[in-house]
């Protein structure tokens, strides 16, 4: 018999085209998880609409019906504690949790960012990246802890910056490795050969890491 899939919750904001890959990963047998929700703060999100269209529980969650945002916290983790999710994936849901909230969920939720952390924490990462005349840009998925884009990075895809970039061009080009890098890292908590070791390293197969794993070919190195 086969092992039971990891349960996965996704929480996400927007359009949703990382939820769309790691669902298309999972399709394609490449990522033996299996979605018990989707979970949002906006009810006209894309990314709801792509998991009804996959079969997959929604629910939403309106921040304008609570008192506080540690209220709003407390509910929507308690929504997701009821799902039965062993796994919790940020796939741009662009709210800041508060910290006492997540950390039951410390070690066990993951988020993709788009840049090379710890630069550019928080928003307008592409502009930011253009505007430091970088030569490289890029987007780091990392353990969830209590302080903003602030966790333990596990790993990073990496682009260079062409000239004549704008910031949706860099954006654009960037959410194609988005894609590839979110389902590799979520492949490896499915197959539990990553911890997070208080307060702040990685660990990959039981040893601790020194620097973020690296997507080169689709393929996540160390
Ligand atoms: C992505 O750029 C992701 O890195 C950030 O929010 C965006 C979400 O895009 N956290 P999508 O909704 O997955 O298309």
């Amino acid at each position: 018999m086969s092992a039971p899939l990891l349960r996965v919750a996704v929480l996400a904001s927007g359009r949703g085209s990382n939820l769309q890959a790691l669902i298309a990963a999972r399709d394609a047998g490449a990522l033996p998880v299996e979605f018990v929700a989707v979970g949002s703060d906006k009810a006209n999100a894309g990314a709801l609409q792509l998991a009804k269209d996959a079969g997959i529980p929604t629910f939403t969650l309106d921040p304008k019906a609570f008192a506080s945002r540690r209220d709003f916290d407390f509910e929507l983790f308690r929504q997701l504690d009821a799902t039965g999710a062993q796994v919790l994936v940020l796939a741009g849901f662009m709210r800041i949790i508060d910290g006492e909230a997540l950390k039951p969920w410390v070690g066990r939720m993951i988020n993709i960012h788009p840049s090379l952390l710890p630069k550019y924490r928080g928003l307008h990462t592409h502009r930011r990246a253009l505007e430091a005349g970088d030569k490289e840009h890029g987007a780091s998925v990392h353990y969830v802890t209590a302080e903003l884009d602030g966790g333990p990075v596990i790993a990073q895809a990496r682009i260079d910056i062409l000239p004549g970039d704008s910031e949706e061009r860099l954006a654009q080009r960037l959410l194609a490795f988005e894609h590839q890098l979110f389902p590799a890292v979520l492949r490896l908590m499915a197959a539990q050969r990553l911890d997070l070791i208080a307060p702040d390293r990685v660990a990959l197969d039981g040893k601790l890491m020194d620097a973020p794993l690296q997507l080169r070919n689709g393929t996540l190195v160390d």
